[in-house]
């Protein structure tokens, strides 16, 4: 089972399954939240042994029933509530899907599991945001003390908590991957790089929170899919693994790199885009600066990222420009109202 397979990164952790694996029956259980997305499966839709339910991990009953009837060997656990802007607007629905729905997952395993724990697992794919902010140096290690600042990354380092006490107390194999920042096709354009690109392409201002100085590691999607399909298939249950790009940027950095892509792409005079910037009012709690030492899952699974940042903020520039349909199509109706009263209608 996947949870949340039709949101960005399950998505195309959906899409590599169901191919790469024929013989595993994928079962993508999502509640199609804003984020969640059926178009982004379309290519995989119709496989015989892929399986999509609509529903809603807070409702431990349905749950239950899903496990109980699918008898799953290993679940792959993405459903969550994932925009750090929008938990502070709503810290709430942050609680129940990513702290209740982590729990009903984690009890309705126990309870499959409970005569034969040794052959399955419970894979919980967390965020390097659970680790708080760095200042301008140190890493995050797989040992850093957690230190949550949004209500986002508290409810994921709570759910982390309970995944591993579920190990300890219960005996459930679990494992659980904290990753960096991910980027490429089908992420929804509230986050940084898709919403720039689709104001880019709009000639929209263009919000750069605060000085523009923190710093995020950024890593292309399909890359964090590799790590994810190593960690399943040969990570120790108990064991926590850390994922990241290598590649730090300042977000004005970054702003700047993908008006300058989008400028060429669009044939339009180099550097116009960048007029386009304006500085906002800082995220309230806006965490400096995130980085990761990826030691341990390079040493241990023998993981590397395949794709340059060159390459892949290139090639995502030129999926959001070649898919103009997908990003209308994502934001018309509740985005723009979420848009406007967040950002205002400039
Ligand atoms: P996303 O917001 O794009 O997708 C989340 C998916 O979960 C959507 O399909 C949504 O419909 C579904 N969902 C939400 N609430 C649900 C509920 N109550 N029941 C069932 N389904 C529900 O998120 P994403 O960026 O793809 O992130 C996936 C996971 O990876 C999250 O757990 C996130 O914390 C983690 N993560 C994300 C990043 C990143 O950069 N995007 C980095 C590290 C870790
Ligand atoms: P985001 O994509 O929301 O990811 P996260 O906050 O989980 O790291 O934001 C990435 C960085 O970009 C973060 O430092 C906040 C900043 N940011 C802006 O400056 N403007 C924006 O409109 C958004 C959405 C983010």
């Amino acid at each position: 089972m996947i949870t949340g397979g039709a949101g960005f990164i399950g998505s195309h952790l959906t899409i590599y399954l169901v191919n790469k694996y024929p013989d595993y029956l994928v079962v993508n259980l999502d509640k199609l939240t804003y984020a969640g997305n059926l178009e982004n499966l379309k290519s995989i839709e119709n496989k015989e042994n892929y399986h999509f339910i609509k529903g809603d991990i807070t409702d431990s009953g349905l749950v239950e029933n899903i496990v109980e009837k699918f008898q799953f060997d290993g679940i792959f656990h993405l459903a969550a509530e994932s925009h750090v802007d929008r938990s502070i607007q709503a810290p709430n629905e942050f609680a129940m899907t990513n702290i209740i729905g982590t729990l009903n997952l984690l009890n309705a395993a126990k309870n499959l599991w409970k005569s034969n724990p040794r052959e399955k697992l419970f894979y919980h794919i967390s965020t390097d945001e659970v680790y708080g902010s760095l200042g301008s140096t140190g890493l995050f290690r797989e040992n850093t003390p957690y230190d949550p600042r949004s209500p986002y990354s508290a409810s994921k380092a709570s759910s982390d908590h309970f995944v591993r006490a579920y190990f300890h107390t219960y005996d459930i194999p679990v494992v659980i991957s904290n990753c960096s920042n991910n980027y490429g096709p089908f992420q929804f354009p509230e986050k940084l790089i898709p919403l720039m690109i689709n104001n880019i392409l709009h000639q929209k201002n263009l919000p750069v929170y605060g000085d523009g100085k923190n710093v995020r590691d950024w890593l292309y999607v399909e890359d964090h899919i590799s790590a994810m399909d190593l960690i399943f298939h040969s990570g120790k249950p108990g064991e926590t693994y850390n994922i990241g790009g290598e590649n730090e940027m300042e977000n004005i950095e970054l702003v700047y790199l993908l008006c300058d892509i989008s400028d060429e792409l669009l044939q339009r005079p180099m550097g116009s885009s960048r007029e386009l910037i304006t500085f906002v009012k800082d995220r309230p709690g806006h965490d400096r600066r995130y980085a990761i030492d990826t030691s341990k899952i390079k040493s241990a699974l023998h993981w590397e990222p395949a794709t340059s940042p060159e390459e892949g903020f290139r090639s995502t520039v030129q999926w959001y420009l070649d898919n103009r349909d997908w990003l209308k199509s994502v934001t018309s109706g509740d985005y723009k109202a979420y848009y406007d009263k967040f950002y205002g209608t400039d």
